[in-house]
């Protein structure tokens, strides 16, 4: 699985400089997509074509090369590195950057260049349009002030004239022009980690993102192995065996268990298990006080931890990430189903997700539909502490089926009703 780490953020908060030295530390492929707005931007101005020429910009769009070589920039085999980096330009890629066409072809190319390898991008849209789905998004930002003071500097290092109330006016109209455009503006994806780099050192910003990226890739590595699923060898059902006697015999210890209709679990076929979630020891629950065997399907995170990690494998659990479209895990889920393996899910997506007005999520009953098999659902009662009563009521399986519909909204809606049954069986005493 390729590693992606999106840098987003204004401009003068060092995204460059850092994106750079991130890139050679963590053996990343730097991509700066601000290059690719720019080599459009020189072509367009070369070529003397007007930014409201949608045609003539989509023919060019057409035949133009960028390529990224060993710190070069090349526009069709030309090397234009330091072209780029110009007046002309300067004064004209914010304007290039928000034309539609251009916006288009450039995520396009980006999505492209990166593809099947870990890379680390820099720009202003790559952790929410780019790459949603990036495994590490940082949103760089420094106050206006700063930027201007470092941007002043910079310019004098090269020899530039400026005065303090040109840069700040070009800063400002440069953010105001990325944070306003209908295509592609530059704001902070809900997932990405904020750095405030105003009084921070670029050594230090780089310190930082490092340790950062490091911990992400490090977890990464471990959820990655929660979808792999060993083989059921001989030592594999011996070790769950005596581990979930061990944890049911801890269970009985620590709380009242009541259970009731587990003969609604006796079905020759394939099925999904769907509780409510009230504490993490429902799920325990429902694996450990039966016969069954039975995979729930958990957030990936919870691989990050080392013990959770060997108790997933232990017992299969099936990752997967949350507000992602995770196909490799509705693959593992549809598999173990036409194995007739069962399967567990929270339709609450989340602990007490009822209490706190989360809409039910329809994944179970998504597959449920996709694998033509049941739902079994269950009440789970109790306060979970220490000696008190813990029921468990397994009602009558579902056929969701029944609730098919024309209407595109039956899987919502049929996800409602297991939801209301399995309030319904924690009445149930
Ligand atoms: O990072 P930079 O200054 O080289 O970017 C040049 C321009 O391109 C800047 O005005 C913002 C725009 N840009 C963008 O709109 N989206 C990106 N992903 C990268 C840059």
């Amino acid at each position: 699985m390729p590693f992606i780490v999106a840098i987003d953020g204004p401009s003068g908060t060092g995204k460059g400089t850092v994106t750079s030295y991130l890139a050679k530390k963590l053996k990343l492929m730097y991509l700066d997509t601000g290059a690719t707005y720019r080599c459009v931007t020189l072509k367009l101005l070369n070529e003397k074509v007007s930014f409201d020429d949608e045609e003539k910009i989509k023919e060019i769009l057409k035949n133009t090369n960028i390529e990224f070589n060993k710190n070069k920039v090349f526009l069709d085999g030309e090397d234009v590195t330091l072209e780029i980096r110009k007046d002309p330009v300067n004064n004209n890629v914010s304007q290039v950057s928000h034309i539609l066409e251009v916006r288009k072809a450039m995520v396009d190319l980006q999505r492209k260049m990166s593809e099947g390898k870990d890379v680390i991008l820099e720009g202003r849209d790559i952790g929410t349009n780019v790459f949603p789905n990036a495994n590490v998004k940082i949103y760089l930002d420094a106050s206006v002030d700063e930027r201007v003071k470092r941007r002043l500097k910079q310019n004098q290092e090269k020899g530039i004239k400026s005065t303090e109330e040109e840069v700040r006016k070009n800063i400002e109209f440069r953010d105001n022009n990325d944070k306003t455009s209908t295509v592609g503006p530059l704001r902070q994806a809900e997932d990405a980690i904020y750095v405030d780099t105003t009084d921070l050192s670029i050594k230090e910003v780089e310190k930082k993102l490092h340790k950062i990226i490091k911990s992400k890739k490090r977890d990464e590595k471990w959820i990655e192995r929660g979808y792999i699923t060993t083989k059921n060898t001989w030592m594999k059902r011996l070790r769950r065996k005596f581990i979930k006697g061990f944890l049911a015999t801890l269970y009985h210890i620590f709380y009242r268990v009541k259970i009731t209709g587990l003969e609604n679990l006796e079905l020759n076929e394939g099925f999904i298990i769907c509780a409510n979630h009230i504490n993490y020891l429902d799920a325990a629950a429902i694996v450990l006080l039966n016969k069954k065997f039975i995979r729930f399907v958990a957030k990936s995170d919870l691989y990050r931890i080392p013990i959770i990690s060997f108790l997933g494998h232990t017992f299969d659990v099936i990752p997967i990430k949350r507000g992602k479209n995770d196909l490799a895990s509705i693959k593992m889920c549809l598999k173990a189903l036409k194995n007739n393996e069962i399967l567990g899910i929270f339709p609450e997506g989340t602990r007490k997700g009822l209490q706190k007005n989360v809409k039910v999520k329809n994944g179970a009953v998504f597959l449920a539909a996709k694998a033509k098999a049941k739902i079994v659902p269950v009440g789970i009662g109790g306060t979970f502490k220490l000696f008190s009563e813990v029921r468990i009521n397994y009602g009558e399986p579902i056929d969701i089926m029944k609730y098919k519909t024309d209407d595109p909204d039956w899987i919502d809606n049929a996800s409602q009703e297991v939801m209301n049954k399995i309030v319904e069986l924690t009445d149930k005493k």
